[in-house]
């Protein structure tokens, strides 16, 4: 499941007329990167949380039929084949009020039925090799709950994530205790922050229900948050969290999607040399070369 019904108003006015999660690093889109991790994990059956203005996202998974025929006209059958490859079918559901992450989540509930899922914030990029959703559901096998994924963050940084309480359950393998969503730096339990990648159990849809009717009644402030909804969950089973071996970039801020594109692009064998040298000069304090 990808929640992508965000307006994307940091980036604007790039995102004006156009999603986000369609901003490409080098030349593909941000959402592409998390697709494919998806699929690489084995998981076949993708929902995408949309609103407004996101028929770009629908388009690019679409088969292009023309630009095939186009491509394989002019003898780029390697080029032709990328395109095919990126086609899959994906299932929509529009979120229509922006009421949180955990609304989200719930809003995609239909589709998803009885079934263990993952919840993919396509912002984090993550550079991993197993995937990091392949990573976390060896981990979702093994401690047989709910796996979210965490980072230590320095602590000036931490009142932009979810934050956990844990106790240690292995090396990189927590039982979280507590979670916060979002504290003020001397209030966080933890340095371990929440990425965007859960792997969950169909029952935090019950507890989202709860939550929703809590935000509803005025009980809780603000949004029908995701965190807040595992926070009930709590009560219930047992939730584990996990690092992973990998490089995270938060595309969802301008700094870090600038890195994204520059890390990305010199992992390109024919732009590696090129933008290195140009990047040196330019640090340098010198034109770069042309
Ligand atoms: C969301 C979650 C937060 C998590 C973060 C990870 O926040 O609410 O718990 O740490 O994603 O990217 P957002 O970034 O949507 O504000």
């Amino acid at each position: 499941m990808f929640p992508a019904a965000g307006l994307g108003t940091r980036f604007l006015p790039a995102t004006k007329a156009q999603p986000k999660e369609m901003l490409p690093l080098v030349d593909k889109p941000i959402i592409q990167y998390g697709i494919e991790e998806a699929a690489a994990a084995g998981i076949e059956d993708i929902v995408i949380v949309t609103g407004r203005g996101k028929n770009a996202i629908e388009d690019h998974f679409d088969v292009s039929v023309e630009l095939e025929t186009f491509l394989e006209a002019r003898g780029k059958q390697d080029q032709a084949a990328e395109i095919r490859s990126i086609s899959r079918s994906l299932a929509y559901v529009r979120q229509g009020e922006p009421l949180g992450l955990g609304h989200a989540v719930l809003t995609a509930r239909p589709l998803v039925g009885d079934n263990a899922f993952a919840v993919i914030l396509a912002d984090d990029v993550i550079d991993a090799t197993p995937g990091a959703l392949a990573q976390m559901i060896e981990v979702f096998n093994e401690v047989d709950g709910p796996v979210l994924l965490v980072e230590r963050v320095p602590r000036e940084q931490i009142s932009g994530y979810g934050v956990i309480a844990y106790e240690p359950v292995r090396e990189g393998v927590y039982r979280v205790t507590d979670l916060v969503e979002k504290p003020k730096p001397e209030d966080a339990p933890s340095e371990l922050a929440i990425i965007g990648r859960y792997v969950l159990t169909p029952d935090i849809f019950d507890a989202l229900v709860e939550e929703a009717a809590a935000v509803r009644s005025g009980k809780v402030q603000g949004e029908i948050q995701l965190t807040n909804g595992l926070r009930r969950l709590l009560a219930r089973r047992n939730v584990y969290a996990c690092e992973i071996e990998g490089v995270r970039h938060d595309t969802g801020n301008k700094l870090g999607f600038l890195k994204a594109v520059v890390y990305f692009a010199l992992k390109r064998p024919d732009l590696a040399g090129p933008l290195r040298a140009y990047l040196e000069a330019v640090v340098g304090g010198k034109e770069g070369p042309r």
